[in-house]
């Protein structure tokens, strides 16, 4: 999917002495999920997690460092308050740690993609903002994945201090072609973040088992993705997101995503399975389904999923490419 010519103008924070700087990132698709953190002041994951990043579903970060009291957010023209606001403070006083400078900042976001809906649009945002402000830290957790094209590996890491919690291109988008089919069954915003999702996880009796599965999942989705074995990495990554969400749902108190809709969704895609088309299903920490299939498969796929009573909307992805500077 070829992207928009960019305006830079378009998520120029107004009003700051200092140029803007504005990276874009595409979101990335969970494989093998991260859900759960062995630190949660440094946001560090209890497990690795493998990702697609996908083309035409993209965030645009503006930095720029300069006067003002304090640091300012914009997304999608709007001012930001409260814990977005929270957690692009946390995220600029790293940077500042990190690069010696004291200025307040202002941020502008512009997205592509619906926020708030499972779809990881904070992701992208944070993945850009990171490159916007030089330096990937911090911010969504999922962030560090979207800086790559491909699929791309996030090591859990085993410092105390995160350095080597990175992320790792495994393979660049032009590697495997494969789709995504994303059924959008509510744009309404989700009532629990990721945050507080995966706190509660901790609560549940199946979380150790799924943080001592990760080792494996993670081995076996390496492989499927070196051999380009559909099969293989759907069925596993399918498995990911049905054990991500047991654990939430035997978690205190309970946590479901789901909708009618996300139910109907996966048993169209099992029932496709059924027929003879290779399509598997992963669910984020929202309602959407989203489907992994072949580029020839991907039509059929989006008509089966439209005709599910309650999908809104269906989006086909490819593999996209990493984050990037703008011109
Ligand atoms: C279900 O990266 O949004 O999409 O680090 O707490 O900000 P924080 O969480 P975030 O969580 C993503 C969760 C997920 C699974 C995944 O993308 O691996």
């Amino acid at each position: 999917m070829v992207h928009e010519p960019s305006q830079r103008d378009r998520t120029q924070p107004a009003g700051m002495a200092a140029p803007a700087t504005t990276a874009r990132a595409n979101v990335n698709l969970a494989l093998v999920k991260y859900w759960g953190k062995r630190d949660q002041a440094l946001n560090l994951p209890a497990t690795g997690s493998i990702s697609l990043t996908l083309d035409a579903l993209s965030v645009e970060a503006s930095v720029a460092f300069g006067g003002g009291e304090a640091d300012r957010v914009e997304i999608d023209g709007a001012e930001a308050a409260g814990d977005e606001v929270l957690r692009v403070v946390r995220f600029l006083d790293l940077v500042r740690a990190e690069t010696g400078r004291r200025e307040r900042a202002l941020v502008a976001t512009r997205s592509t993609v619906p926020r708030g809906v499972g779809l990881a649009s904070s992701a992208a945002a944070f993945a850009a903002l990171a490159l916007a402000a030089s330096r990937a830290a911090g911010g969504s957790g999922s962030a560090a994945r979207s800086i790559f094209g491909g699929f791309v590996e996030w090591r859990r890491g085993e410092r105390a201090d995160g350095r080597d919690s990175v992320a790792e291109a495994l393979a660049p988008p032009g590697f495997w072609d494969v789709r995504v089919v994303v059924a959008v069954t509510s744009s309404a915003p989700k009532a629990v973040s990721s945050r507080a999702g995966m706190e509660r996880a901790a609560t549940s009796p199946f979380y150790p088992a799924w943080v001592a599965g990760a080792e494996a999942d993670l081995a076996q989705a390496r492989a499927a993705i070196r051999a380009r074995d559909l099969e293989a990495l759907g069925l596993l990554a399918e498995h990911s997101a049905l054990k991500m969400h047991a654990v939430g749902m035997a978690a205190r108190p309970p946590l479901l995503y789901w909708r009618g809709a996300t139910v109907d969704c996966l048993d169209r895609v099992w029932k496709l399975r059924a027929e003879g088309t290779p399509a598997f299903a992963t669910i984020d920490a929202g309602p959407q389904v989203k489907v992994l299939c072949t580029p020839d498969d991907a039509r059929r796929v989006a008509e089966a999923l439209s005709a599910v009573p309650g999908v809104e909307r269906v989006l086909t992805c490819a593999p996209g490419g990493g984050a990037e500077v703008m011109a």
